[in-house]
């Protein structure tokens, strides 16, 4: 069996090693769909990270842009051309080879665009009740019933003329493609686009050439197929991605998919890139929050291998090369997809083929950025900005080892300055072990580990225990101070001192005694861990009811994270845990809570104990009073500076020290 570094060659096209980033939106191209200077070097960073296939994210073909797509990749018109060679050379000077997915995002587009406020036509393969294709948004977004309702929206069942459209536009810009410099085209017909939608059988139930059989709801596939084929000669391999599980009661499963698979291998498909899910319907298999197992979706592209010849490509939440490497070697797929893990470190392919396994980033399997960049690098966007040497050095102090204090002692030092931290507790990380042991986040502390590994390496000292006086402070004589000293958990003022009142990181850590009965405040922000909170101690077996003040979104600011929003709303709702929203908190007693409900009626929990998950506090101001003076630039950086999430304090963190003259 073949190792992940051994080349492979699909329809004369030779691949150097089978690791490859999958098509995932950047959301960064311009207003005509052309790529920016962030689209060079979201792909160019993956090639010189020495993967070697690389597909663009997913790209239209229509030659008009309608408006909320300005940051849609389109490749339409010819205008595009030049825009998306610069591309593929950037790619072909580390020796990768990159391919286009061409795609029509069917009712992804619709929903997408309705949300955002724009008109789009919801059209597909049947006129099928559209709430139930897009099941996953009357989870996700409480008024879509209602909003589909009201604008009387329904799925228009295309007609002959509308097929033949796309095909001759799919034909159209796979020449285009060929034309820019790429070396592949892939045809999305996975996630809910149209494409899949023919495919899919509650989807399409036509009676014409185009529905009923197997063979049939392959039509359209097959024809644009043929199409393409014919535009762009004989020589660029054809690939075709298939979501083989859509993971749906009714969707279309692993039988059917291994029937559609020899279809489209006779018609000479030349790779099939093996996915899974349904944007619309069930996101999890596409966004796969740190919930699900690593690896755990590549049983699929076994299935799809043992019926096939041609070569096949495995995905979802593969993060470690090793595992990459087993499963090559194990014959369990020919190509190995990572996409989020290349994101969060382009070199994982360098660093492992060079044995340089610790200092690999690992992804966290967050979701909370991956399309615009990712967590661990929020400041310069999928690590395409480089380190430069600082001219001016310093000495810094930074007070703190959370993520913020780290990571801002990583960058000074690598650009040159002299660092040191001093952490008050025994340990460091701050908040991130704490949220790592919410349920299913102990992944988390990947980004603990790294910063961790890399101090070490770069003899930066972290002093535990240390919390320093204003006297030490001036003693050490820094140049710059800097503040990450993080927040701290709070509770409401009039229930401050009730000993059934816990804040959420004495619920978390139960260092306080915690009854079966549990109220908690705060779902609102996922970047205060309310949500997760509410999972956990549901998962260790406690009676969970939950109340939310003004904000009445569960996990807000989520939106690209669809996959582990919806994980969470519907963990609540299958375990039907009550969630009171706009809730006005009156008090908490020794039997329970009272609160004025949505109505303004005043209602009472009975409970054993009340667990905060709103704001914390940082002592910022009181810690800049202390220090005023102590040093020529006092710099606040993550929580301390306002209390935020993973990717601000990172944020801060890399602004501050990138920004050191
Ligand atoms: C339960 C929970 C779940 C969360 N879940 C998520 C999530 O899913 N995604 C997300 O993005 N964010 C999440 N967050 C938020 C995230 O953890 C924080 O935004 C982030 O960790 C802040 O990092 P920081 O380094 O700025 O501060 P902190 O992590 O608070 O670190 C501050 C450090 O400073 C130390 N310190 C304090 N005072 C001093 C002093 N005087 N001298 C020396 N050291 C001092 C502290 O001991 C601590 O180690 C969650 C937060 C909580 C509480
Ligand atoms: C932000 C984001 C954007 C994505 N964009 C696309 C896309 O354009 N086309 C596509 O076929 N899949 C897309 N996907 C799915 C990925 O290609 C991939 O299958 C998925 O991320 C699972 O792989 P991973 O766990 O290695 O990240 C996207 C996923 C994410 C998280």
């Amino acid at each position: 069996m073949p190792k992940l570094s051994d080349p492979i060659t699909i329809r004369g096209m030779e691949v150097k090693n089978r690791i490859g980033f999958p098509p995932m939106l950047s959301m960064s191209s311009d207003a005509n769909g052309c790529p920016t200077k962030k689209s060079y070097n979201v792909y160019e960073t993956k090639a010189r990270g020495g993967a070697g296939l690389i597909t663009y994210e997913a790209v239209s073909v229509e030659p008009v842009i309608f408006s909320a797509q300005n940051v849609t990749a389109n490749i339409g018109k010819d205008d595009n051309i030049p825009a998306y060679k610069k591309v593929t050379d950037a790619v072909h000077k580390y020796g990768a080879k990159i391919g286009m997915q061409l795609a029509d995002g069917g009712l992804i587009g619709f929903v997408l665009a309705s949300i955002f406020g724009f008109k789009v036509e919801a059209r597909g393969p049947s006129s099928v009740d559209l709430l139930h294709l897009t099941s996953a948004y009357e989870t996700m977004v409480s008024s879509w019933p209602d909003t589909l309702k009201q604008t009387g929206a329904i799925c228009k069942e295309m007609s002959m003329e509308d097929i033949i459209r796309v095909e001759d536009l799919f034909a159209a810009g796979a020449k285009r493609a060929i034309q820019a410099g790429f070396d592949f085209i892939e045809i999305h017909s996975a996630h809910a686009t149209l494409h899949s939608a023919f495919l899919a059988p509650y989807s399409n139930v036509r009676t014409d050439k185009y529905g009923g059989s197997t063979e049939n709801k392959c039509t359209f596939l097959l024809e644009t197929m043929e199409k393409i084929r014919n535009s762009i000669g004989d020589k660029p391999p054809l690939f075709v991605r298939l979501s083989v599980d859509e993971l749906l009661p009714d969707g279309l499963k692993m039988e059917e998919s291994k029937k559609i698979v020899k279809i489209i291998e006779n018609a000479g498909v030349d790779c099939i890139d093996v996915s899974q899910g349904n944007m619309i319907r069930n996101p999890k298999g596409i966004q796969i929050p740190s919930y699900f197992e690593h690896g755990g979706f590549i049983h699929l592209a076994e299935e799809i291998k043992k019926v096939t010849n041609v070569p096949v490509i495995g995905v979802g939440r593969i993060v470690d090369p090793k595992m990459a490497d087993e499963f090559i070697q194990q014959g369990k797929a020919d190509i190995i997809y990572m996409g989020r893990q290349l994101i969060c470190d382009a070199e994982t392919p360098n660093k492992y083929f060079n044995g340089q396994l610790d200092d690999i980033k690992y992804c966290m399997g967050c979701l909370q950025k991956c399309a615009s960049t990712c967590v661990y690098d929020a400041y310069s966007g999928q690590n395409y900005t480089d380190l430069t040497p600082s001219a001016d050095l310093k000495k810094i102090v930074v007070l703190g080892a959370g993520i913020a204090g780290m990571e801002a002692a990583r960058v000074a030092k690598l650009r040159g300055h002299d660092v040191e931290i001093y952490e008050k507790s025994d340990k460091i990380g701050g908040l991130i072990p704490l949220l790592a042991m919410e349920y299913k986040k102990e992944e988390f502390m990947n980004i603990v580990n790294y910063l961790e590994t890399q101090l070490k390496k770069l003899d930066v000292p972290i002093h535990l225990n240390k919390e320093l006086t204003r006297q030490e402070i001036s003693d050490l004589k820094p140049d710059i101070l800097v503040l990450a000293t993080g927040t701290e958990a709070t509770v409401p003022k009039n229930l401050e001192g009730k000993p059934n009142v816990l804040t959420q990181d004495e619920a978390i850590l139960k260092s306080k005694p915690i009854g079966k009965n549990v109220v908690i405040w705060g779902l609102g922000a996922y970047w205060r861990g309310g949500p997760e909170t509410a999972i956990t101690l549901a998962e260790q077996g406690y009676n969970i009811k939950a109340l939310m003040g003004s904000n009445t979104t569960v996990a807000t600011e989520m939106l690209m994270a669809t996959g582990r929003r919806l994980w969470i709303l519907e963990y609540l709702r299958d375990n039907k845990i009550p969630v009171y929203t706009k809730a006005k908190l009156l008090d908490v007693t020794e039997k329970g809570i009272k609160f004025l409900d949505e109505n303004k009626n005043e209602q009472f929990i009975e409970a054993d104990t009340f667990v905060y998950c709103g704001s914390r506090i940082t002592k910022a101001k009181k810690l800049k009073k202390q220090f005023e003076a102590v040093a020529p630039k006092i710099q606040l950086i993550g929580d301390c500076k306002r209390p935020r999430d993973i990717a601000e304090a990172m944020n801060d963190a890399q602004t501050f020290a990138r920004k050191l003259k």
